[in-house]
Formats: structure tokens, sequence, C-alpha cells
């Protein structure tokens, strides 16, 4: 016997009832990123801390199919890793308009750390030793569960 899976109800959040949207921080290849609020008092109980988090909304307004089956690929992955501590954290999605809400990570991605000269970072082997060996992690959880990531970049390993 065999049970039938689904992605579970109670990852899909009402925008503007359950979240607000707040600033723009981010713009990648597919979605603008914003900071948000998580408002509502029942998701509030599933985030301990901070109210914080991003929302990831697609760019296009009027999604394909493709893009739809990204999208809906990208939260499937996130959720097949969401108790790993290698990769951001999937809180919950909405589909209209096409958005991911995840945890928000302060300290933003690599290329803010290398780019942003403000972050007066001090360079050591051991800093640089640190985040390398949590990419190659990260990259090894993926490749023994039959992933790959496909686009490591600067902008994608987030602190
Ligand atoms: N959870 C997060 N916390 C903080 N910053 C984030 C988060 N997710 C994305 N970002 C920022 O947004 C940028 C683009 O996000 P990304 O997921 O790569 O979008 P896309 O899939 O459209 O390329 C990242 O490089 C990072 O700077
Ligand atoms: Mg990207």
């Amino acid at each position: 016997m065999v049970l039938e899976l689904a992605i579970p109800g109670f990852l899909q959040y009402k925008p503007d009832q359950d979240y607000k949207i707040r600033q723009q921080i981010a713009r990648g290849g597919t979605a603008t990123i914003f900071l948000a609020k998580i408002i509502s008092p029942e998701m509030k109980t599933r985030v301990n801390g901070s109210p914080l988090c991003i929302a990831k909304i697609l760019l296009n307004k009027d999604p394909t199919k493709e893009e739809i089956a990204s999208f809906s690929q990208e939260i499937s992955i996130m959720w097949y890793f969401r108790s790993s501590k290698n990769f951001a954290k999937l809180l919950g999605f909405t589909t209209s308009p096409a958005t991911i809400i995840m945890k928000h990570y302060q300290r933003g991605s690599l290329s803010d750390l290398i780019y942003n000269d403000q972050q007066n970072i001090s360079w050591t082997s051991h800093l640089i030793f640190c985040l390398l060996k949590d990419i190659a992690t990260g990259l090894r959880e993926m490749h023994d569960n039959g992933f790959a990531h496909c686009d490591i970049k600067v902008h994608h390993p987030i602190l």
C-alpha cells in the first residue's frame, strides 16, 4: 500500500489578510523580492520570532504554463528540504499573485557580502572556508537526494 501525497493546504497564504508587503529589497531573474510582515494570528503562530518574511512575487503577472510549472517546482523542492538547515526556509505561498513566502535572511546574499563595501568584512581564510563549506554541504545534500541546482552564482547563497 502507498499513500498519496500533496503539498499541505496550510502553506497557502492569503495576500493582505495573512501578510502585508513592505519595501522591495531585490530583483531576481524571475521575481521581485519584497520584505513583508506576517499579520494574521494564525500564521504568526507558525513563525517563531520575527513576523518579518520575504515575499518573492513572480515578475510576470500573467505567467505562462512553463513559469507556473517552475514556480510550483520551486515550492515543492523547498518543501522537500524543509527540515534541512542548508536551504532557505519555505513558509508558504499564494497563487494569485504567484508568490513564495519564506524566511527573511537579514544579511542578504553572498553578492551583497562581497560587493557591498559598507559591510567592512574581514576576509580571513577561515571565513572563506566556512562560506565554501556551507555551499558544498548544501550541494552535497541536493545531489544525495537526486537534485541538481544548475544555477550556482554569487546571488544564490543567502546568509
Ligand atoms: N529569503 C531571503 N532573504 C533575504 N534576501 C533574499 C531572500 N530571497 C532572495 N533574496 C534576495 O533576492 C535576490 C534574488 O532572489 P532569487 O531567489 O534569486 O530570485 P529569482 O529566482 O527571481 O532569481 C537574492 O540574490 C537575494 O539578494
Ligand atoms: Mg536568482
